[in-house]
């Protein structure tokens, strides 16, 4: 087991109900508020109306920042930056999914940083100085409650970059917010957590076993658990592990005492959102049963690790080494497949116009050749042609 630093410092309120702790916990953040939220669906679920009379009653002052997009953008972070500028704004509220967090971290940053939001977001490699953050979670997919980094968008540059921001000083969890989640984001955000494990878990450190443990019951808790969410919305059972799984599965924890691997999956996805602005999770859904098995017969000194995924992660014992590598890539495969999300790039539109650019981009700062297997510029390609 390697080396490993622990530093998450989020208040993490989790159950039904935690919301009435708002103004309790928001009041030592500060009073005057930059509410942050998406399109809309806070308004359709009633949720917004909660959090308007917990504040009003509280005594705290309002500024809303609406309209914040999946894959949030860039323009919507200089729009909250000024926000905060021109109000004196104390502290800023996220309610919703990973893009309404993400754009509130930038907004919490970009208010002390001298120059361009987006020239932080691309030289951003530390927490920053921020405004405090509270987050309302209404999606289980990003972890975004319980991490320090942000994903913003730049459509005009065709770039979509993670950044090292500020973490949540606390974070509202309740399972019922996201019984109104549609089932393409419930699939997609589940997509998204198994994700966020697999990119630490097919790593090259073996020894490191308690958190190997964390992440296999992380990914069979998704595995059971989101078939119900699509079946009953309102299953609180499944919506609160799916909840947790969220959290964990971004946090790093699930990754403590390995070997780093790149976050190949994420690279490459996060430049089929930056062309082509598609959801993430349908992204990574697409992507992955793709890369497991472009890299099992690049490299077979994987094998062992893929075999270990078959046994302990879906209880497949039956064959070689070797047959249940390839069986534990069928199984994943079939399960991404039976949720309901789109199987292939051709089903987005997407074609292979912009695959050269996309391969090169992803590769940004040698980060692929540290892959867990290493990627070159030719395996990227073939790993989106085989998308197609
Ligand atoms: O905008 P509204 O109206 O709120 O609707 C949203 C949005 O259309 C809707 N939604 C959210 N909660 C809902 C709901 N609809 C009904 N009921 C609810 N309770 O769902 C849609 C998608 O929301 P979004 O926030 O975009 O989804 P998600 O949480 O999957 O976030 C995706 C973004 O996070 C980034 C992704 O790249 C993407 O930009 N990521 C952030 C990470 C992080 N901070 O650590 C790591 C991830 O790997 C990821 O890259
Ligand atoms: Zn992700």
């Amino acid at each position: 087991m390697l080396d490993f630093v622990h530093d998450i410092n989020t208040k993490v309120l989790f159950g039904k109900g935690c919301i009435e702790k708002l103004p309790e916990e928001l009041a030592p953040l500060g009073r005057r508020v930059l509410l942050a939220y998406g399109g809309g669906s806070i308004k359709r679920t009633g949720l917004y109306d909660t959090i308007m009379k917990l504040l009003s009653d509280g005594g705290f002052e309002v500024t809303e920042l609406s309209g914040i997009e999946p894959n949030p953008r860039i323009g919507s972070v200089r729009e909250g930056v000024k926000l905060c500028r021109e109000r004196g704004i104390e502290a800023v509220l996220a309610v919703g999914g990973g893009s309404v967090i993400d754009c509130a971290k930038a907004v919490a940053c970009g208010v002390f940083f001298e120059g361009d939001p987006w020239d932080m977001i691309r030289t951003s490699r530390r927490r920053m100085k921020a405004l405090p953050l509270a987050a309302v979670l209404t999606l289980s997919a990003t972890g975004s409650e319980f991490d320090d980094s942000g994903v913003i968008s730049n459509l005009e540059t065709h770039e979509k970059l993670g950044a090292i921001l500020t973490p949540p000083a606390v974070s509202f969890c309740d399972p019922t917010y996201t019984f109104t989640v549609s089932k393409y984001q419930t699939a997609s955000g589940s997509a998204d957590i198994l994700s966020h494990i697999f990119e630490g878990y097919f790593s090259r450190t073996d020894d490191s076993d308690v958190f190997d443990g964390l992440a296999e019951t992380v990914m069979k808790t998704v595995i059971k658990y989101t078939p119900t969410a699509l079946d009953e919305p309102e299953n609180y059972s499944a919506r609160a592990n799916l909840m947790v799984c969220s959290s964990i599965g971004c946090s790093g924890i699930p990754e403590y005492g390995k070997r780093g691997t790149g976050w190949p999956c994420h690279a490459m996805e996060h430049e089929l959102s930056a062309y082509y602005d598609i959801t993430h999770g349908v992204g990574l859904a697409i992507l992955t049963p793709r890369w497991m098995r472009h890299i099992l017969k690049k490299d077979p000194t994987v094998t062992p690790r893929f075999a270990r995924f078959a046994r302990n992660v879906f209880g497949i014992t039956e064959g070689s080494e070797a047959e249940l590598a390839e069986k534990g890539i069928d199984a994943i495969d079939a399960f991404l497949r039976s949720v309901g999300l789109p199987t292939c790039l051709s089903e987005l539109g997407i074609g292979e116009e912009h695959f050269e650019a996309m391969a090169e981009h992803a590769n940004r700062g040698g980060r692929l050749e540290r892959a867990y297997v290493p990627l070159t510029k030719e395996d990227v390609i073939g790993i989106f042609r085989a998308c197609l």
